[in-house]
């Protein structure tokens, strides 16, 4: 695993945002993996500027985010649809019929999860896969469990998930106690991962991120398996 650890949030978000528009200017027509939550929105900034200057385009860029709660409209406010038409989607070049993320109202969420991972292997697999991390370790709703599921599938989050989500809604009875997910082989079937980490309540995954040691206790360990990983945090995320 590859390590770049930043001076601050802004500067993680540069650096990381500079390797998202690498892989468009080498590949315009990449499919990158995203996702939602506090972490990556500075990055998404700094995209949404790079367009703007005519640096890069997301014109033939295809995505996939990670997850959406169920169920769960896309139109709500606090859906991830909404999330990355307003943080990213509606401020960039992008077409969207060409961005994708579970579909938070579909009647069958298995008959989804299988969907959503024939659609991601019909576009060839993700390129580079953008991923924050839970301060429990969590990857996509990939919540520490004894087993953990491959594909795409419906769970339910942890209490802890679900108190940190709470600061995005009203009170916490209002967060969704289950989602549509990626599985964990789905998101290691990516070519190259970029993963995000920055504050301090999240030095305890980092720290496991860098152990050497494999646990699906911290899921986000996990990814020391795959051959293309690079962490971008900051120094409170690294130093804690
Ligand atoms: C978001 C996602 C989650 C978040 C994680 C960290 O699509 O899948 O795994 O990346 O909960 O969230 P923040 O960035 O808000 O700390």
């Amino acid at each position: 695993m590859q390590v770049i650890v930043c001076e601050n949030y802004d500067k993680m978000s540069r650096e990381a945002a500079a390797v998202v528009a690498n892989q468009l200017k080498k590949t315009p027509n990449s499919v990158l993996g995203l996702a939602t939550g506090s972490t990556p929105v500075g990055m998404y900034e700094q995209l949404i500027r790079m367009c703007a200057d005519g640096e890069i385009s997301f014109a033939e860029t295809v995505t996939y985010n990670l997850d959406e709660y169920y169920p769960l409209s896309p139109d709500h406010v606090q859906s991830y649809r909404f999330f990355m038409n307003r943080n990213l989607f509606d401020k960039v070049d992008i077409n969207k019929a060409n961005t994708h993320i579970p579909n938070g109202l579909a009647k069958d969420p298995d008959e989804e999860g299988d969907r959503y991972d024939k659609a991601v292997e019909a576009a060839g697999f993700i390129d580079l896969q953008v991923l924050g991390v839970g301060q429990n370790g969590h990857i996509g709703f990939n919540e520490p469990e004894e087993e953990l599921y491959e594909g795409t599938h419906l769970t339910s989050l942890t209490q802890d998930t679900i108190n940190a989500n709470s600061r995005f809604f009203m009170k916490t009875s209002d967060v969704p106690t289950r989602a549509i997910t990626m599985g964990m082989g789905s998101i290691l079937k990516a070519k190259k991962i970029l993963v995000l980490a920055s504050g301090k309540n999240k030095h305890f995954v980092v720290s496991k991120m860098l152990s050497g040691r494999i646990t699906t206790a911290v899921p986000a360990t996990l990814l020391q398996t795959h051959r293309d990983v690079i962490l971008i945090c900051d120094k409170a995320a690294y130093e804690g």
